[in-house]
């Protein structure tokens, strides 16, 4: 921001201010290098929290626990693929009912921040941003001033903007501020012209007297592309960082104003396959008291992570390789994943308490947890069946179709051919566009895995005229960060056989297409096909609970499966991959099981390996456990150089 542009607005603000001084008003003083509510000096002690990734019967237990710390403003991300996951398809209730969840903030005696997006990470699928923007023409380029993105971005801003407006402090709610883009600078387009668009586009609605702010991280190149003329510019960092350094150069671009860190890390996210993360609570607390102490205003991120349950994980790839992120994001936040406060809540409401009033709300205490054994689960489906029961949705088409041209968000796509020409023994199997992992089957049987996050796109494979070449395709993750996060799923480009290109596909998009037939058709038990020795199957349970039970939070535990996507009573709980980890249990908060004398049902897809025989007639049993296991042995030692290197990479992007 020009030195012009802030004393103009400077002076603007103070003429305001001292014209109402007690209207309601929330705003920066620049003389005070402070943020000023109703004319005092207002620090914000944000924590963060994300209605996408708690269930939302849960909002409120959440919020009131991360308020008894003291914490006096909720900052949240709103998130443009929950609110319209298909194309003109806008959703604002249930689970993606925002204002909802502002105003049980605002209940709890919460202001708010709002993080507007469109783009938002959060290691979120792409960022947040939906899917379908890739399944449209080939022009469209994201986060950029490109006329075909911005024709979606409008249209959903036209949505959600009157939804906020009432919500600001101005006109009686309880929003402060307005966060445009997120970490722009990190982003390789660097396209002002799409920032000013943003931020014009949200003034004119919410008009010139609400504070509009950006967030990037604290390096002078980052601010370069991500500071936006007349939106406040704000940092990132965590505790690893030099609090003095980070935010000079916050000053260096942004004169005056106060001192703020939209993200101070309290843990880290965990990628499949690597060193489950933490942050130290020590290294915490001294930073808070060095962020206090210079009045400066910050969030804890996360204040509590949650799951990204469903097919809501993304992925990393800062530089190859591809590395999906687990359905946990605990986060080692304060509030674990299953709401409970953890040593680091007790010890940020400590240093919080010293500088900040806390409420009158009583200390919260972890909650009780259940065990159930012997859930018996039994074998319903094969991929065939499953293929069989999708194919009404299959599309034949010479070359391979993308998960985006098929219309198809989630998790699997069959990809299938019958071979014509005579190939070599044996043939070499050629996948290039995989995106993200392969299961081969010929004739039904499972043969390989290939696997982008391994950089394995090839394979040699017995193979004979006239047999069925089956590739199943899962979808890991789109890429949440970083300049790849155009990323389209399934077969991107031309399979090869030796030196042929394979032209005659049947494509089938897998259950989660249409998952509550899906569920519906697994209770009728339709195996109906042979299975294969391993790989693919579909299980499931359908148990009661004890009358005399009472419901608890537990965490899923599948010892000896390999890889797949567990469902309880038509909830997607997520991916599961204890075979690789960190992440072994998944978190099932107690209102997603139905009570006595109600059934509930499990279902298991499993695409790899199970213990349990593949036949309707065996039973196996799986468990859910009180105590989550996050911090599993991952495959080899270079699980945890990785982990660091990854840490250190996005950190210092960051
Ligand atoms: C913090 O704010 C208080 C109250 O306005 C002031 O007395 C103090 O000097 C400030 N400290 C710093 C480091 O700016």
């Amino acid at each position: 921001m020009a030195t012009g542009t802030v004393l103009a607005l400077a002076a603007f603000l103070s003429v305001c201010y001292t014209a109402k001084p007690t209207a309601r008003s929330f705003e920066i003083d620049y003389e005070e290098n402070a943020f000023v509510k109703e004319g005092r000096l207002f620090r914000v002690v944000a924590g963060a929290m994300h209605y996408f990734q708690v269930p939302h019967q849960l909002w409120r237990d959440r919020l009131t626990k991360m308020r008894a710390a003291g914490v006096n403003t909720l900052q949240t991300y709103i998130e443009w693929r929950s609110h319209e996951p298909e194309n003109g398809l806008f959703t604002f209730s249930g689970q993606s009912d925002v204002v909802r969840y502002i105003r049980t903030a605002e209940e709890l005696g919460f202001l708010v921040i709002l993080r507007l997006g469109p783009y938002i990470d959060a290691e979120r699928d792409m960022g947040g941003l939906p899917y379908w923007l890739l399944a449209t023409k080939d022009e469209l380029v994201l986060r950029s001033y490109n006329k075909e993105y911005l024709k979606y971005v409008t249209r959903y801003y036209e949505k959600l903007f009157p939804l906020i407006r009432p919500l600001l402090y101005k006109n009686g709610g309880p929003v402060i501020m307005l966060q445009i883009e997120n970490e722009y600078g990190s982003y390789k387009a660097c396209d002002f012209k799409y920032t000013a668009y943003l931020r014009d586009a949200t003034r004119a609605y919410m008009g010139d007297d609400v504070i509009l702010h950006t967030t990037d991280g604290a390096r002078d190149d980052f601010m370069k592309c991500g500071k936006n003329d007349g939106c406040y510019t704000t940092v990132d960092f965590g505790p690893g960082a030099d609090v003095e350094r980070a935010f000079a150069c916050q000053r260096r671009h942004q004169m005056r104003g106060p001192l703020m860190n939209s993200e101070f890390y309290t843990g880290w996210l965990d990628l499949w396959g690597q060193t489950h993360s933490t942050g130290a609570t020590t290294q915490i607390v001294d930073r808070m008291h060095q962020m206090l102490n210079m009045n400066a205003s910050f969030t804890l991120y996360m204040f509590h992570g949650g799951t990204n349950s469903g097919f809501d994980a993304g992925a990393e790839m800062l530089l190859p390789p591809y590395r999906p992120i687990v359905t946990s994001y605990d986060f080692d936040s304060p509030l674990n994943e299953a709401g409970d406060p953890t040593p680091k809540y007790y010890a940020i409401r400590d240093v919080i308490s010293e500088y900040e009033p806390l409420p009158p709300i009583p200390v919260p205490k972890p909650g009780g947890k259940m065990s159930l054994s012997n859930i018996l689960v039994s074998y319903v489906a094969s991929l065939r069946d499953v293929i069989n029961f999708m194919s009404w949705k299959s599309k034949k088409s010479s070359k391979p179709l993308s998960f985006e041209d098929m219309g198809h968000a989630g998790a699997l796509m069959a990809y299938e051919t019958t071979i014509t020409a005579r190939p070599s023994d044996p043939a070499l199997l050629q996948i290039p566009g995989l995106r993200d992992r392969g299961y081969i089957y010929v004739d039904d049987e499972h043969r390989a895995i290939l696997s982008r996050g391994d950089g394995s796109y090839s394979t040699l494979v017995a193979l004979r005229t006239k047999q069925r070449l089956t590739i199943l395709v899962e979808n890991q993750g789109r890429i949440s960060f970083g300049d790849h996060i155009f990323d389209r799923k399934g077969i991107i480009q031309d399979v090869r056989i030796g030196s042929t290109t394979v032209t005659n596909w049947t494509v089938t998009p897998g259950p989660f297409h249409r998952t509550e037939e899906f569920l519906a058709w697994v209770r009728t038990g339709p195996v109906k096909t042979a299975p294969g020795k391993e790989g693919f199957g579909v299980y499931v349970s359908n148990f009661t609970l004890p009358k005399s039970l009472t419901l608890l939070d537990t965490f899923l535990r599948l010892d000896g499966w390999g890889k797949g996507i567990a469902v309880l009573n038509g909830i997607i709980l997520g991916r599961y991959w204890p075979e690789q980890g960190p992440q072994v249990t998944l978190y099932v908060p107690a209102v997603h099981f139905l009570p006595y004398p109600r059934e509930n049902v499990l279902v298991l897809v499993e695409l790899q390996r199970s213990p349990c025989p593949q036949h309707p007639s065996f039973l196996c049993s799986v468990r859910f456990v009180k105590r989550p296991e996050l911090n599993g042995t991952v495959p080899d030692t270079r699980g945890a150089e990785a982990a660091a290197r990854f840490a250190k990479n996005k950190a210092f992007l960051l």
